[in-house]
């Protein structure tokens, strides 16, 4: 039986993989490597050093920058970020996710997220939800970035629920396959085209009922 439902948050809860996407383009651009949403992509789930290291790579400069470089040009797209996500509000919230939040906790399921993202807490704070969450794990206590099953697994542990009674819900692909390696099922919501691994997907957020993914299991 399942008993906890694992949100990611940017692109699931709210639409800040956008801003993530309008950040690195800008700092993308100002390195002059530029690049489209189809290699943004391979950036969704993954953490702020790996997703400079793939932009870098995309433009073959991996090697013309010191870690220290490479550090500064992370907080600088990091600045980028914090303009952008800076009116958030619950206005901001992608539509059906109070409903669905609503109808997991009135299941009795535990609910947990399991984000990439240094900003996950400010974020989940300016959206007025953090009281949906019984637990946030984010990028600041995790060393693995997605695919890796790490993120997932802590916040497995954090609701004290086995790995396999949870559902994780994921925008990118990334997050599915960390989902399926810490053996949970895995929901996806966005396109066929990119989540063609989830166990269940939707098109979109206001399409997600628990009712139906306990039922597609
Ligand atoms: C999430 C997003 C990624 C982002 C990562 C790190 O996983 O999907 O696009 O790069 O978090 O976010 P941060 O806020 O720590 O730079
Ligand atoms: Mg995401």
């Amino acid at each position: 039986t399942i008993e906890a439902v694992i949100f990611d948050l940017d692109g699931v809860i709210t639409d800040t993989a956008e801003y993530h996407y309008l950040a690195w383009k800008q700092l993308g651009e100002e390195l002059d490597i530029p690049f489209d949403r189809e290699f943004n992509e391979t950036l969704k789930g993954v953490s702020r050093t790996d997703s400079l290291e793939r932009i870098l790579i995309l433009g073959g400069k991996q090697d013309a920058f010191t870690a220290q470089e490479k550090e500064a040009l992370a907080t600088k797209k990091n600045d980028h970020y914090v303009t952008l996500i800076q009116h958030i509000s619950e206005q901001d919230l992608l539509p059906g996710i109070i409903a669905f939040l609503d109808e997991i906790r009135a299941t009795g399921l535990k609910i947990g997220m399991a984000s990439a993202s240094k900003n996950a807490l400010t974020v989940v704070e300016a959206l007025g939800v953090r009281h949906y969450f019984d637990d946030i794990v984010d990028a600041a206590t995790v060393a693995q970035s997605k695919p890796h099953p790490e993120v997932f697994l802590r916040a497995a542990e954090a609701l004290g629920v086995a790995p396999e009674r949870c559902i994780g819900v994921e925008d990118a692909a990334a997050g599915i396959t960390a989902i399926h390696a810490a053996g949970m099922y895995a929901v996806g919501v966005g396109p066929e085209t990119t989540l063609h691994e989830a166990d269940y997907r939707v098109d979109s957020t206001d399409l997600l009922s628990l009712e139906q993914i306990l039922a597609s299991r």
